[in-house]
């Protein structure tokens, strides 16, 4: 990397607020919420603020000090990932609780669609050289019923330092994000690299707060999925290294047991998960 290539939090913040801006259309699927949800949501959120505010009777230079810094993060563009690292969970905690496959987990800012395909059995894009150690993954989509499904899994993670294609500089557009398409026996097999544990931005807003409270800025190690089949809800998900020093205490409060892998060190070092995906009927 050259000095002008250095990953910024205002960087990947302003990439990860332009995919958002770009991938979803927020307003559109809410827009017959009722005026009566609207107000329900918006004043017991504000109340919760009120009522912080008089429980530690918050003073004037703190209340300013917050001002600034929501200012801040706007301006780093660090709103998607505040949101996804703080909130994320429990949207998709209640979103998901009457699943009986397999547990999901949040998306987090870093998704892209449109991997390229690499069929059910593949290598996923890496740069010649990757570093990392190299995984074989195994697995099938089934529904809960057992039946194998045809589906498709867009796979997508960290590199070997912690950084993810198209958030941050100098790494191929496509690097580490691939799609896999199962045919009928919802069979696949995956090869990649085992990402690095993830160090969400220190040098932005979002890493001025946790600088101040005295928190720690690491998320485990991950793979993120989006499993879909026709007919079956799309299930996103992670997948995490077990004796991982944050499974325990990850910033984004996104690890379960069940997303814990098992991985087995060959002889010539690389790793082998057996993994599947149990997806729920529509
Ligand atoms: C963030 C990054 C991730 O890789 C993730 O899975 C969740 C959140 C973040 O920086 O906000
Ligand atoms: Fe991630």
């Amino acid at each position: 990397m050259s000095i002008d290539e250095v990953a910024t939090a205002a960087a990947s913040g302003a990439a990860a607020t332009e995919r958002f801006h770009s991938d979803k259309s927020p307003y559109a699927a809410v827009r017959d919420t009722p005026p009566e949800r609207v107000n329900l949501l918006a004043r017991e959120i504000l109340g919760a603020v009120h009522d912080t505010i008089r429980r530690h009777h918050v003073t004037y230079d703190e209340y300013n000090a917050f001002k600034a810094w929501m200012i801040q993060v706007g301006e780093d563009g660090e709103w998607p990932l505040f949101l996804d690292v703080w909130t994320e969970h429990v949207v998709e905690d209640v979103n998901t609780s009457h699943r009986r496959g397999n547990k999901g987990t949040i998306e987090g800012p870093y998704y892209v669609p449109g991997a390229p395909e690499q069929g059910a059995d593949g290598v996923i894009p890496m740069r010649d050289g990757e570093h990392g150690t190299p995984l074989t993954w195994e697995g099938a989509i089934t529904s809960t019923d057992g039946t194998p499904l045809a589906g498709t899994i867009e796979l997508w993670h960290a590199d070997d330092d912690g950084y993810y294609s198209q958030f941050a500089p100098g790494i191929p557009e496509w690097n580490l994000r691939g799609t896999f398409t199962t045919g009928s026996d919802g069979r696949f097999r995956i090869r990649t690299i085992q990402p690095a544990p993830y160090q969400i931005p220190t040098d932005g807003a979002c890493g001025a707060l946790i600088d101040a409270a005295g928190w720690h800025s690491w998320r485990p190690a991950h793979l993120h999925v989006k499993v879909a089949a026709e007919g079956h809800e799309q299930l996103t998900a992670q997948l995490y290294f077990p004796g991982d020093a944050h499974n325990d205490d990850d910033i984004a409060d996104a690890v379960k047991p069940e997303l814990i892998l098992a991985p087995v060190t060959q002889p010539d070092g690389s790793v082998h998960v057996d993994y599947g995906f149990v997806l729920d009927p529509a």
